[in-house]
């Protein structure tokens, strides 16, 4: 696997494989890799001849008082995983080769609607920031596919409407999310958790579970469904932000016509705030 920090370096690699016809998948990542990141890695390889994969913490993304100094940086365990998962090339700029004239002055790119709503709402900029870099990380690699957890399905729809609304040529792939065999979907947030936490935190899942099993057993009073849910997180010892059912192509107000639904929460355990999604098709 070939290692790079420099955008220049990081061109005149793909640029290569490009002329010679490779198709190319890039998966972008903030490192602190897990299962769930190498599954992304696995399934590009399936999908594309040569797998770029970059980490970049992402300071634009954070907001005052999140967790970007303390986010885990674990670059060399990171690439030892990455070799095993056979990525071509890991890409790992240092902030000043992404935003060389400073955040503030950075042309910003904000998807309307679906960025203001659900996560947008308690974290203010977020998505401006994810887009923002996953636009000029797509610019620097332009790969023929980009690969991305359903577990954060925002941001995924995000980047969707994005790619769309700029004519990116690639195409974005969202991929299952990976879980703990009790549920817990993998992220590199559980990591904050004490042992106790981490055994409460399996009733997100749990929970989502259940008001799948409801839908898809014919209930359509969302309203109800999601009090019952962010009252039942209260119980499992949660803070809940949001417990909400959506349209899952767009994540507008769902209604009982509408067939793909996402059943979305987040909600703090102690200091952690977690994040998790099912998606439900009606009959
Ligand atoms: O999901 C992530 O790890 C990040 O939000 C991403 C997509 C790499 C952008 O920084």
């Amino acid at each position: 696997m070939e290692r790079v920090s420099a955008i220049k370096e990081l061109r005149q690699q793909v640029t290569a494989w490009r002329l010679a016809g490779k198709r190319i998948a890039l998966v972008p990542t903030m490192g602190n890799l897990h299962v769930g990141h190498l599954e992304l890695v696995r399934q590009a390889r399936q999908r594309a001849d040569r797998v770029v994969v970059s980490i970049f913490v992402n300071p634009m993304q954070f907001g005052a008082g999140e967790d970007f100094d303390h986010y885990p940086r674990t670059q060399e365990q990171d690439a030892t995983q990455l070799e095993r998962a056979e990525a071509d090339l890991l890409f790992t700029p240092p902030v000043q080769e992404i935003y060389p004239r400073g955040q503030t002055v950075q042309t910003l790119i904000t998807v309307p609607g679906i960025s203001n709503i659900l996560c947008g709402v308690l974290r203010p900029g977020h998505f401006a920031g994810v887009a923002t870099v996953v636009c000029k990380l797509l610019n620097m690699v332009q790969p023929d596919l980009a690969l991305f957890g359903n577990k954060d399905l925002q941001q995924l729809l995000v980047i969707r409407q994005m790619v769309e609304d700029l004519c990116v040529p690639v195409e974005i792939i969202g991929i299952p999310t990976v879980r703990e065999p009790d549920g817990l979907a993998c992220s590199s947030r559980n990591g904050y958790l004490t042992a106790e936490e981490r055994s409460q935190a399996p009733a997100l899942y749990r929970l989502l579970s259940e008001t799948s099993k409801a839908i898809a057993q014919g209930r359509s009073d969302y309203a109800a469904l999601e009090s019952e849910g962010k009252q039942s997180l209260t119980a499992a010892g949660f803070k809940p932000d949001y417990y909400s059912i959506r349209n899952a192509v767009d994540l507008s107000e769902a209604n009982g016509e509408t067939q793909k639904l996402a059943i979305l929460a987040a909600a703090c355990l102690g200091r952690t705030r977690l994040i998790d999604n099912l998606l439900v098709e009606r009959e």
